[in-house]
């Protein structure tokens, strides 16, 4: 994959081709009436963190992280007018984030973080961009496209453009894990989507100071899971994360390397990428329930990870229960309710191939299975008010799962003889 720029020796990069070359119409928008306004209020504004990186890897930007030296909140504020964007929402450290049409925009004053203990939120006082890129995780985040004043030019302090060149993930300072542990996984994540790799020495730190996960709270370490399980490079997340001892760090009965290989392996099974929570389902497959507990404690979960969590050994003993006679309603009865990313993690490790196929055939065709009549078809078909409405869709699903009817008029026929070899109950 290319880099667009020059490198520090070379000559400077054509900053306007570069952002003509990868912004979206809309966002191109949002840089001319950002330097507009800015350039109006006399503010130096910058460019940074990860859209500078996508911009100087020729990647689309997802969104854009404006830095102000100055009074940032007025700026956001005439931005938010300017640009009919939703009221701004700010919070305690001087970031505004702004959604305009599909795109979010933060807007943050330039600033200087200190952190009173590990794991602490950070300290804030209003500083100059220079300070702003020092207090960042990683050298390719520490790179601002100064908009103004012009000339516009890259601002590379800690060396981000090299480290893009050679495709290092790096630390700024030897702390830096310490004061923020998040950075740990956000390292993993980032080294994985871009096909970069960690710097040895970050990974040496990375490695000593893996037990300050002990620092963060449930709620962050349960978004940055979810960030990675949303990513489409979450198995190699994972993989990493775990010969890393990061996953053993966060909660110590989670899998280390070589078992959590084994498990991705059986992924490619389910035929297509799993949803973002059954990656939570496949690390905690095989904990007991004190375990899984606990893990649902740390991270704080909320009821949809906790209904995983639940779910995954019933997906896994409802599947190993069943016969291998059984007929879809069967495995309907067994699997209907439970969660789907639980199913899916039961299925790539199901025993045998055979419980995998019933799994997947449930996830794919069976759980979908509705009749097309309702309760007031069924009334007006004859069928009493009450239970029997109840059973008589039932059977009408067994019926529909096992191929015994189909087509709408097969569905009334159904119901019709359902009506006679019940009569004397409804
Ligand atoms: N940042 C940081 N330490 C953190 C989180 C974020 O220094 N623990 C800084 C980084 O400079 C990062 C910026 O804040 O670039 C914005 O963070 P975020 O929105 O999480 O990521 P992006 O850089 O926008 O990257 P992407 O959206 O592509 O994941």
């Amino acid at each position: 994959m290319p880099i667009h720029y020059n490198g520090p020796m070379g000559s400077a990069p054509d900053i306007a081709a570069l952002l003509q070359d990868t912004l979206s119409a809309a966002q191109a928008s949002v840089i001319t009436q950002a330097t507009a306004l800015a350039s109006a209020g006399g503010l130096p504004l910058y460019l940074v963190g990860g859209g500078v990186r996508d911009l100087l890897m020729l990647r689309p930007l997802k969104d854009l992280d404006l830095v102000v030296e100055g009074d940032a909140g007025l700026f956001a504020d005439a931005l938010a007018g300017a640009l009919a964007g939703r009221p701004s929402l700010r919070s305690q450290f001087g970031t505004t984030a702004l959604k305009v049409g599909g795109m979010n925009v933060d807007i943050v004053m330039a600033r200087k973080e200190t952190y009173a203990h590990p794991g602490a939120l950070p300290t804030v006082t209003p500083s100059s961009i220079m300070d702003d890129l020092q207090r960042r995780d990683f050298t390719i985040h520490a790179i601002a496209m100064r908009l103004l004043p012009s000339p516009a030019a890259l601002l590379d302090p800690t060396g981000g453009l090299p480290d893009l060149d050679a495709r290092l993930v790096r630390i700024l300072h030897s702390k830096s894990f310490q004061d923020d542990a998040t950075r740990i996984l956000r390292a993993v994540r980032y080294e994985q989507r871009l096909g970069f790799r960690l710097e040895p020495e970050t990974e040496r730190l990375l490695q000593r100071d893996v037990t300050y996960l002990n620092t963060i709270s449930g709620d962050r370490l349960r978004r940055e899971l979810d960030l990675a399980f949303h990513e489409a490079s979450a198995p190699a997340f994972l993989a990493r994360a775990a010969s890393l001892g990061v996953l053993q760090a966060l909660y110590p009965a989670l899998p280390g390397g070589p078992v959590m290989q084994e498990r991705l392996a059986r992924l490619p099974s389910l035929g297509g990428p799993p949803l973002p929570l059954a990656y939570l389902a496949l690390l905690a497959y095989g904990l007991g329930p004190s375990q899984r507990q606990s893990l649902a404690q740390r991270l704080n979960a909320p009821r949809a990870w906790r209904k995983v969590l639940e779910d995954t050994p019933r997906a896994e003993e409802n599947l190993a229960a069943l016969p291998t006679t059984a007929r879809p309603s069967a495995v309907w009865a067994a699997l209907q309710g439970l969660a789907v990313e639980a199913l899916q993690a039961a299925a790539v490790m199901a025993a045998s191939a055979h419980a995998q196929g019933l799994a997947l055939r449930y996830l794919k065709d069976w759980r979908q299975v509705r009749p097309a009549l309702n309760g007031n078809d069924l009334l007006r078909l004859g069928i009493l008010q009450g239970p029997a409405i109840k059973e008589a869709l039932a059977g009408l699903q067994n019926a529909l799962l096992d191929g015994a009817v189909k087509t709408v008029h097969d569905q009334e026929a159904f119901v019709r003889q359902w009506l006679k070899t019940h009569s004397h109950r409804s």
